[in-house]
C-alpha cells in the first residue's frame, strides 16, 4: 500500500491499493491494523462514501462495535441513521433537515469541539473510530488530531515520572457540561456512569507509551478535584500544541480512522445552522 504522510509526527493517507467495498482477507485486516496503530490517524479517500452497510462491515473486522445507547437524546421521530452501530456526528434531523438552533442533539454534539478521545467515559475503551464524510459544508468543517505518543515523549522527564501510575476519572457529563449542555436528567446520567483509566499507558499495537487524555476526564483519582483538573488542563494544553496537531480537511467520501488510544481529536466550528454536514462514525471497542 502506498502511504502518504500527513504530518511530521503521525498520520498517513493510504493512496490506493485497498478496496473497502469488498470483504477483506485476514492478512489485509492485520496489515491495516498495523498501519492504524503506527500512524494514529489513517485517511482513505473514496470517490463516493461507503454505504452504511459497507462502513459497518469493514469496521466490524477490527473488533466489536459500540452501539448507541444514549437515552432521550432524540426527538420523537427517532434517530436519523438506521443502524445503532452508526453514531450521527452531523447536524441533520431524521428528515434530513438542519437541526434547529436549540435542539439538544446540536448541544450534545457541541462537546465534540473539545479535545477528546471517543468513549473514554466507558470502562471498555474505544480503539479505532472510523468517520465517513457524506456531506461536507462549505469550508470543510475540518477535524483536528493530536498525537499523544509524541506529546508524551516530549514531556520533561520529571513530568513523565510524576504522572506514571496516575488514574483519571472520565465522564461524558463532564465534557457535555463544558460544552454547554447542562440540563441532563438523572435517568440520562445513569445511562453513562463514569469510568477510570490510567493517564499513561503502553500502547499494545505500536509499543510506545502514550498519554490517555480527553475533555471527558474530570479529575485524578485520589487527588483534590481542582489539583487534578489543573494537571489535566496542563497536559491537554501541552499535547495540543500546534506541533502535535494534524488538521484534516474533509472531502466527501473520506474515511478517517483514528486510534483513540494514541490520539485526541476535536471538531472545528462552522455555520451549522446554515449548512448541512452529514458525518457517520463507527467506533471499535477494545475487547472487554
Ligand atoms: C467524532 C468527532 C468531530 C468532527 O466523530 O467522534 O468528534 O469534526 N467528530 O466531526
Ligand atoms: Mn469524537
Amino acid at each position: 500500500m502506498d502511504m502518504i504522510p500527513l504530518h511530521k509526527l503521525f498520520g498517513a493517507e493510504i493512496a490506493g491499493g485497498v478496496d473497502l467495498t469488498v470483504p477483506l482477507t485476514d492478512t489485509q485486516v492485520a496489515d491495516l491494523r498495523s498501519l492504524f496503530d503506527a500512524h494514529g490517524v489513517t485517511v482513505i479517500r473514496h470517490e463516493t462514501p461507503l454505504t452504511d452497510e459497507q462502513h459497518i462491515a469493514f469496521s466490524r473486522r477490527f473488533g466489536p462495535l459500540q452501539r448507541m445507547k444514549m437515552l432521550n437524546m432524540f426527538d420523537k421521530s427517532g434517530p436519523r441513521l438506521r443502524y445503532p452501530e452508526l453514531v450521527d456526528v452531523g447536524n441533520l434531523d431524521s428528515d434530513g433537515r438542519i437541526l434547529p438552533d436549540n435542539d439538544r442533539r446540536r448541544q450534545f454534539n457541541q462537546g465534540n469541539l473539545l479535545w477528546h478521545a471517543d468513549v473514554s467515559f466507558d470502562a471498555v475503551r474505544a480503539t479505532y473510530s472510523m468517520l465517513s464524510a457524506h456531506v461536507v459544508p462549505p469550508g470543510g468543517a475540518d477535524t483536528e488530531y493530536c498525537d499523544l505518543r509524541a506529546a508524551y515523549d516530549a514531556l520533561p522527564a520529571n513530568m513523565q515520572k510524576s504522572i506514571d501510575g496516575l488514574v483519571a476519572e472520565h465522564s461524558i457529563w463532564h465534557s457535555r457540561a463544558l460544552g454547554g449542555l447542562t440540563e441532563v436528567s438523572e435517568a440520562e446520567k445513569a445511562t453513562r456512569p463514569p469510568a477510570q483509566h490510567a493517564l499513561v499507558h503502553l500502547h499494545p499495537g505500536c509499543g510506545r507509551k502514550s498519554l490517555y487524555l480527553a475533555s471527558h476526564a474530570s479529575h485524578i483519582v485520589g487527588w483534590p478535584v481542582d489539583e487534578g483538573r489543573a494537571l489535566l488542563d496542563e497536559l491537554i494544553g501541552f499535547a495540543t500544541q500546534q506541533r502535535f496537531v494534524y488538521r484534516h480537511h474533509w472531502r466527501v467520501g473520506d474515511l478517517v480512522i483514528w486510534d483513540n488510544q494514541s490520539t485526541m481529536h476535536r471538531g472545528t466550528p462552522f455555520d451549522d445552522t446554515a449548512h448541512a454536514r452529514d458525518m457517520r462514525r463507527t467506533t471499535v471497542l477494545e475487547a472487554a
